[in-house]
């Protein structure tokens, strides 16, 4: 079976990569590189064994889009390609909602138009806005707080539509809680460029001695040690995520959001603690004010994913800390 993923070489796409291959799928990978580095799909293939056949194109290429859908039979689309700063968004939210957006009806009307109508979209935590009620559950209300939360709600909105219009499409919804770690070789990880806005990547560069000290923001909320919470998890159980759910995909029709998280949730300073612990490696660190747009706690109920994807996250804390810092302590500059 062959399958196309578009944003394959960045983060989480560069991990689903090495899950498929590993179980026998072909796998194309579609990125313009804007977020990623060529060498991430080296790397896949070397964890691998496996070959992957690479197009550097934007999916705002129409034409290009075209001829990899001519050259190849495409099964299923995983799509995970869309630029993802939440900060950015909201300076440049026409660009987000350019790429993000219009990329998405580029990709489906190609879809359709050569009749593969199975997808599994990168959907966020994010679109559920102001969190009131934790563990959140999949039919919680949806909101939107930022420009890039925007874009994967409206895009939701979008795949239900073209769904209605089209019984046959299979769609599944993934939103994803925080994404952290990496894969057990060391060889792929996340490589965000600049200062990293997240915790763990954050974390990271602060004990491989690239960043002086971490910055966490506020020690004020209501959880049990000041710090927000959140629901980390494991990249390669969130990539194993997209495989159960294109094994639903592939047998059935139908749209459906689920949420990949581990329906526990840690603060800013548990993660600290245990990074320390188990690398042995200080994480100096400072309270300073809160960030704006952040909440106190926001953490999954995987009980949908659970049940009807038969998915669950194995790994944990200590594992997500020993993978990142295996990752970054073997590649300081990431993949440069
Ligand atoms: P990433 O930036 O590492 O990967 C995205 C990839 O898409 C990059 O390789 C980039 O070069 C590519 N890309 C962007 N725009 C493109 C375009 N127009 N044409 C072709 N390629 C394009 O990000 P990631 O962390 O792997 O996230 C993957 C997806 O998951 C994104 O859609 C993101 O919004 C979503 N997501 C990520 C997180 C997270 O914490 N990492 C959380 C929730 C949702
Ligand atoms: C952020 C985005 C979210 C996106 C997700 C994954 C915001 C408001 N939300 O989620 O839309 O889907 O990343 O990319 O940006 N923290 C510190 N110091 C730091 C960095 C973070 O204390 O230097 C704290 C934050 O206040 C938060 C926690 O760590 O409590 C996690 O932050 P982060 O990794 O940025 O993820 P989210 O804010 O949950």
């Amino acid at each position: 079976m062959s399958i196309l993923i578009t944003g394959g070489a960045g983060y989480i796409g560069s991990h689903t990569c090495v899950e498929l291959l590993n179980l026998g799928y072909e796998v194309i990978v579609l990125d313009n590189l804007s977020n990623s580095k060529e060498e991430s799909i080296r790397r896949v293939e070397n964890i691998t064994g496996k070959k992957i056949k690479f197009y550097k194109i934007d999916l705002l290429d129409r034409e290009n889009l075209e001829k990899v859908f001519m050259e190849n039979k495409i099964d299923a689309v995983i799509h995970f390609a869309g630029f993802k700063s939440v900060g950015e968004s909201v300076k440049v939210p026409l660009r987000y909602y350019h790429n993000n957006i219009t990329g998405t009806i580029i990709l489906c009307d190609v879809m359709q138009k050569y009749c593969v109508k199975k997808l599994i979209f990168s959907s966020s935590a994010t679109v559920y806005g102001n969190v009131e009620k934790v563990p959140i559950s999949e039919d919680s209300p949806l909101s939107a707080t930022n420009p890039y939360g925007r874009t994967k709600l409206f895009i939701e909105e979008i795949l239900r539509d073209l769904y209605n219009s089209d019984k046959e499409w299979s769609i599944a919804l993934l939103r994803y809680f925080n994404p952290i770690g990496a894969h057990e070789s060391g060889l792929i990880g996340e490589d965000p460029s600049g200062v990293p806005n997240n915790l763990m990547p954050y974390i990271t560069q602060v004990a491989v001695g690239k960043l002086h000290e971490l910055k966490v923001f506020g020690n004020d909320y209501d959880t049990h040690d000041g710090t927000g919470v959140r629901d980390f998890i494991h990249v390669v159980d969130l990539a194993k995520g997209h495989v159960k759910a294109l094994n639903k995909v592939m047998v059935s029709t139908g749209i459906d959001a689920y949420n990949l998280g581990t329906g526990k949730g840690y603060s800013v300073l548990d993660l600290v603690h245990t990074f320390e612990k188990v690398t042995g490696k200080k994480v100096p660190y400072t309270i300073v004010k809160r960030r704006p747009g952040d909440v106190a706690k926001c953490f999954a109920d995987p009980t949908k994913a659970n049940k009807e994807l038969k998915w669950y996250a194995e790994r944990d804390l200590e594992d997500m800390c020993l993978d990142a810092w295996r990752w970054q302590s073997n590649n300081p500059n990431g993949y440069e």
